[in-house]
């Protein structure tokens, strides 16, 4: 075939992909998107002994698929979980780094507590998930990975405020890590949703007024599926993107355009 038709190749048949948080949610929809484009996936889990269902549906699929004990708070149970993949598949291809928690305080409320484990999970889980699979991927010379950043990293969400600080990190740190592994042809990009549908969100969805402030704020004029965020990095982990990183690609219904 000619250079000028290599068609953009968005099949993941032969790939490999973990995903951390990926119990329910933005996670959940991640893991069964990436399998539906063809990838073996490795489901981070902060609770083993969960997430039973999503993996005999992955199965279903027919994908190979395992479940992980890996609480991104805990340095050794992320490392531990690496090591269990490169032996199960002999390699780790796309790490989608999701887990984050949003703690919903006024800044003049935010008490010691909740900075630190915002800032325990958001950025220094994220940093070392993506450090320890980052070592596997420069050994085998590629990767691709995609850190869950948010709508938030780009404006101030009221009584957010330190949700929206992890994010703006999340956003640095991807250019960073983008810029510093290039030389190992590992991508690094993220994804920037605005409010999605997930048991995350349901409770401040749920209240009426809140829904329609949300609702007001975004051209599209609807709130997000966790697939519409999957449909996104299912791209960034495929060939179809080879050329980005360093990106971080807002899913946000048009809410930073005004
Ligand atoms: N939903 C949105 O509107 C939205 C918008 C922008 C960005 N985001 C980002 O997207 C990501 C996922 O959000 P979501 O709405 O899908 O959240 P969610 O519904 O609350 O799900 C979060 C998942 O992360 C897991 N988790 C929590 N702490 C963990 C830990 N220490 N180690 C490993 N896993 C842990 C939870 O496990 P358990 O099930 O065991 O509790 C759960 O499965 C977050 O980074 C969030 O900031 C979400």
């Amino acid at each position: 075939m000619s250079e000028q038709k290599k068609y953009p190749n968005f099949d993941l048949t032969g790939k490999v992909a973990i995903i951390t948080g990926a119990a329910r949610g933005l996670g959940k929809a991640c893991a069964l998107a990436l399998a539906n484009a063809g990838a073996d996936i490795g489901l981070g889990l902060r609770d083993i002994t969960t997430a039973k269902d999503l993996e005999q549906e992955i199965k279903t699929m027919g994908r190979k698929v395992i479940r992980l004990q890996m609480d991104v708070s805990s340095l050794q149970q992320i490392s531990e979980s690496v090591e269990i993949m490169v032996k199960k598949f002999g390699k780790i291809d796309i790490l989608v780094n999701n887990v984050g928690v949003a703690p919903d305080n006024p800044a003049e409320k935010v008490t010691e507590a909740d900075f630190d484990h915002t800032i325990n999970l958001n950025l220094k889980g994220t940093f070392f998930t993506a450090q320890a699979v980052g070592k596997q991927m420069i050994k085998q010379g590629s990767g691709r990975i995609i850190n869950m950043s948010s709508q938030a990293g780009f404006i101030a969400l009221e009584d957010e405020s330190i949700y929206c600080m992890t994010k703006a990190a999340i956003n640095h740190l991807t250019k960073n890590l983008a810029s510093e592994w290039a030389k190992y042809n590992i991508n690094v990009n993220a994804v920037a949703p605005t409010f999605i549908e997930t048991p995350g969100t349901k409770p401040w969805l749920d209240d009426k007024d809140f829904r329609q402030g949300v609702l007001d704020r975004i051209p599209l004029g609807r709130i997000g599926k966790p697939m519409e965020v999957a449909g996104a990095v299912v791209f960034l982990a495929s060939d179809a993107s080879s050329l980005i990183t360093g990106d971080i690609m807002l899913i946000d219904g048009g809410w930073t355009t005004r």
